[in-house]
């Protein structure tokens, strides 16, 4: 089970990226949830504490390359038990659903100190990557018209658009983006799933293998 630490920052992240969302998400609960997978991106090199004061620094790329392989070393499940430290420094999650063989992706959010530096790129990846280990083979989500970010994200990893739901989020009345992934065993999605992948890899100095869980 996923200690008390973890659900405060995930919550704290959560807030952040949707501040006007209320209420807001009980990952408390969300843990015990059979059906819901969640996924952190950690620095663990920094303690909770130390690292809410500190900005990013170094913008170089072999800065931010370093910075990464080390937060991704430690990307790792809060699903199954695995136990934590309680002190690491979580700076992105992603969270799904899955159900009757079909996965939701539920959110995917990353520290606004911390964003465009590949982290909800690699957090997308390991969703993809656990959704195909779970034997899922549908991908859905929903998304703000506005959210330029997550759309070219999404985009990115091949999800296309599939419909609209008018008003759907209560705060300002926007349209949700429904969006999806129809078969992710087809040669074509993985072929570019892999490409995508690599060259994501390339681009942040990320080695396959120092990606744990
Ligand atoms: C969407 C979000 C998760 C992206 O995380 P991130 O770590 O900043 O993204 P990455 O650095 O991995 O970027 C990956 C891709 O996303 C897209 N992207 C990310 N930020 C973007 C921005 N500000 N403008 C345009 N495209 C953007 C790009 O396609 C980018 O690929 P590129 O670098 O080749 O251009 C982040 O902006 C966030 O947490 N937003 C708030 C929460 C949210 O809206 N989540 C999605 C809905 S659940």
């Amino acid at each position: 089970m996923m200690c008390r630490e973890d659900v405060a920052q995930v919550t704290e992240i959560d807030r952040e990226a949707f501040p006007t969302l209320w209420p807001s998400v009980n990952y408390k609960r969300e843990l015990q949830n059979r059906l819901a997978h969640y996924i952190v991106a950690c620095d663990k090199g920094k303690t909770d504490e130390v690292a809410k004061v500190e900005a990013p620094s170094d913008r170089s790329f072999t800065g931010l390359a370093s910075r990464v392989r080390r937060w991704f070393n430690h990307c790792r499940f809060f699903s199954n038990g695995l136990p934590s430290s309680g002190k690491e420094y979580i700076i992105g999650f992603a969270g799904f659903w899955i159900i009757a063989g079909e996965a939701h992706i539920t959110s995917v959010s990353v520290r606004k100190l911390h964003r465009r530096q590949g982290i909800g790129e690699l957090l997308l990846i390991s969703v993809i990557e656990l959704v195909m280990e779970l034997n899922a083979h549908f991908i859905t989500l929903e998304v703000r018209a506005s959210n330029t970010a997550a759309l070219n994200l999404y985009n990115k990893y091949g999800f296309t658009k599939t419909g609209l739901r008018r008003g759907y989020y209560t705060d300002n009345r926007e349209d949700a983006v429904l969006m999806s992934i129809e078969n992710i065993d087809t040669a074509s999605f993985q072929t570019h799933f892999k490409r995508s992948k690599q060259a994501h890899f390339r681009k942040w100095g990320i080695a396959l293998s120092q990606i744990a869980r």
